[in-house]
């Protein structure tokens, strides 16, 4: 396999707006972020995710940007923009830019014009279409509710959003289109960002004659239904021609609807297009269906069989992407794991559990605390639109109640992931000296960095470890992946193998004890990693309980409730 500083580094996701605010307004900003990256480099992240900080309307919080070469006021300006960059870059960390190119604000200037007339020279720039039956022309949805459609008086005329209706998509078969997002990206390369990780990428080239596709529960086709479009590739490969090879850059695609055999197209080794893509099947663990809404717990053998099927799918061919949560999900302990006595515990655990496995990691902010999904009381609480929306859509047309709605929304709206970074137990958690735009989880008394930073045994130091391991042993990054135990409904254990080098990940995802038999050959083994004091396998190196030394050395282990161990051979 070939090694690549992109395949070593550790990512971390940054959403600017609930990082930290240097100015009151409650709302955070660059030079925020510029004012923490002594706490990153602490961490021993390589790489920072941005979240968009483009010039947006916010209509989705910058995944709708209105100039791609300006810089939202809310967040500061571009001179703090290049301070930041030169800050990271002088902390040694790299700048992952959010490219949201599958469509733009209607407020870009791009779409002011097209929309004026049909024979506007911006007009081909979007996707137009004529009413069909006197209807949208055809049965897509929008990710954030109703028709993915909207009707323009101005020239009698339906443009197509994927996204809300302030952001229609753009038409990648236009060249001319393609030829700007490709300047764009040189100008922001020659700033000297150090990537890109795309916005929705697999959607970007829809089949020419726009066919239905099948309803869901509230009638409208998936926006998903573009997904690996006949050209998506080409635009890729012409992208990669054209922007990405001009640097040494770490790409990322986010991939909606991807399948394995797409993904290791997008990802492919030779280079020729992404350095690798995010799927989400894992995320779907837990959906009713296909429908994201419901609080349904997951069967931990379906989370083992979508893992298992990426990390042996890209073996050698491609490189997986490795995340439990980012902007658009909510918290993995709240989700996965244990929002209770056992929060420290099973958020190291989940950290162990994917960390160890083959790809670049990516961590969330406030994923290192173990930082939870929020109480949220009304839906006035909530600020995402896909969160609102789906609340009016939904409950109207009777498909939920308003309990059933809010109970949904506590366990999945993205909003879970979006309140403020708990930095202190100060009022609002330290974000900010202002009101913040959203509200701080009540639990930010207890569940803060500085604490965690104070306390050697926090979540916060797990994932500082974790990430030197990485650094150290080879194997974690490079090695081969194999399940163990594939029916345990309760334990997640995996073998990693590189040459000699072996190691051995067990992972409990229950609250209970669990037996668990170690593998002989690991015996010999050594501990790297556990998240509890004493990881009671009698005879092993690293042990310190000590009812241990009397015990006859044999394999046999009770897991206690979510504890993880990771044993290097
Ligand atoms: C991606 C982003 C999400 C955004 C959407 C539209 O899925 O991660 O936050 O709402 O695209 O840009
Ligand atoms: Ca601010």
């Amino acid at each position: 396999m070939e090694k690549k500083w992109w395949k070593e580094s550790v990512v971390y996701q940054i959403y600017p707006r609930s990082f930290c605010d240097s100015n009151g307004d409650g709302i955070g900003d660059l030079k925020g972020i510029t004012s923490r990256l002594d706490y990153l480099k602490e961490l021993g992240i390589d790489v920072i995710w941005l979240s968009p900080v483009y010039q947006s309307p916010n209509d989705d919080n910058g995944y709708d940007i209105s100039d791609y070469q300006a810089v939202m006021e809310e967040f500061g300006t571009m001179e703090d923009f290049d301070e930041m960059l030169a800050a990271a870059h002088k902390h040694d960390i790299k700048l992952v830019m959010d490219l949201v190119v599958n469509h733009t604000s209607d407020e870009h200037r791009w779409f002011v014009e097209s929309r004026k007339s049909v024979d506007n020279p911006y007009r081909d720039y979007y996707i137009w279409r004529p009413a069909k039956d006197g209807k949208e022309p055809n049965n897509w949805g929008s990710c954030f509710s109703g028709p993915a459609w909207e009707y323009d008086p101005e020239t009698d005329m339906y443009y197509l959003h994927l996204f809300s209706k302030k952001q229609p998509d753009l038409n990648w078969d236009n060249p001319v289109v393609r030829e700007e997002v490709f300047q764009m990206m040189n100008w922001w390369l020659d700033k000297g960002v150090d990537g890109f990780r795309m916005d929705v990428i697999s959607l970007i080239s829809k089949k020419p004659d726009l066919p239905d596709g099948v309803p869901g529960i509230n009638g409208y086709a998936s926006f998903n239904e573009p997904a690996n479009g006949p050209r998506v590739h080409e635009y890729l490969q012409e992208m990669r021609q054209k922007v990405l090879d001009r640097a040494d850059t770490i790409t990322v695609g986010e991939c909606s609807g991807v399948t394995l055999e797409e993904a290791k197209k997008y990802a492919r080794s030779d280079g020729k297009e992404l350095n690798m893509v995010f799927q989400f099947e894992h995320m779907d663990v837990d959906a009713d269906g296909t429908n994201k809404w419901s609080d349904k717990k997951m069967d931990l053998r379906d989370l083992k069989e979508v893992m298992t099927k990426w990390q042996k799918g890209l073996e050698d061919i491609a490189w997986n992407s490795l995340f439990w949560e980012n902007h658009d999900q909510p918290r993995c302990v709240s989700r996965f794991g244990n929002n209770g006595v056992y929060r420290e515990a099973s958020a190291k655990m989940l950290a162990t559990c994917l960390y160890m496995m083959q790809g670049t990691p990516y961590i969330y902010q406030g994923q290192e605390l173990g930082m939870t999904n929020v109480p949220f009381e009304n839906i006035e609480d909530f600020r995402d639109l896909d969160s609102i929306n789906a609340y009016y859509e939904l409950t109207g047309q009777g498909v939920f109640s308003k309990e059933e709605m809010m109970r949904f929304l506590r366990y999945k709206s993205r909003d879970n992931a979006r309140t403020p970074f708990q930095w202190n137990d100060k009022e609002n958690a330290g974000f900010t000296s202002g009101t913040p735009w959203i509200m701080v989880n009540p639990n930010y008394k207890e569940i803060n960095a500085e604490e965690q930073l104070a306390r050697e045994d926090s979540v916060f130091h797990y994932f500082q470890k974790l990430i030197r391991l990485r650094k150290e042993h080879e194997v974690i990054v490079y090695g081969t992946y194999d399940l163990l135990l594939p029916d345990s409904k309760e334990i997640y254990a995996y073998t990693r193998t590189l040459g000699e080098q072996k190691l051995l990940v067990v992972c409990s995802f229950s609250a209970e004890q669990v037996d668990f038999e170690i593998p002989a050959e690991f015996l010999k083994g050594e501990i790297l990693i556990q998240n509890y004091a004493g990881s009671r396998v009698p005879g092993m190196d690293g042990l310190s309980s000590p009812e241990s030394e009397n015990v006859e050395q044999s394999g046999h282990m009770t897991l206690r409730p979510y504890e993880a161990i990771a044993v290097l051979l």
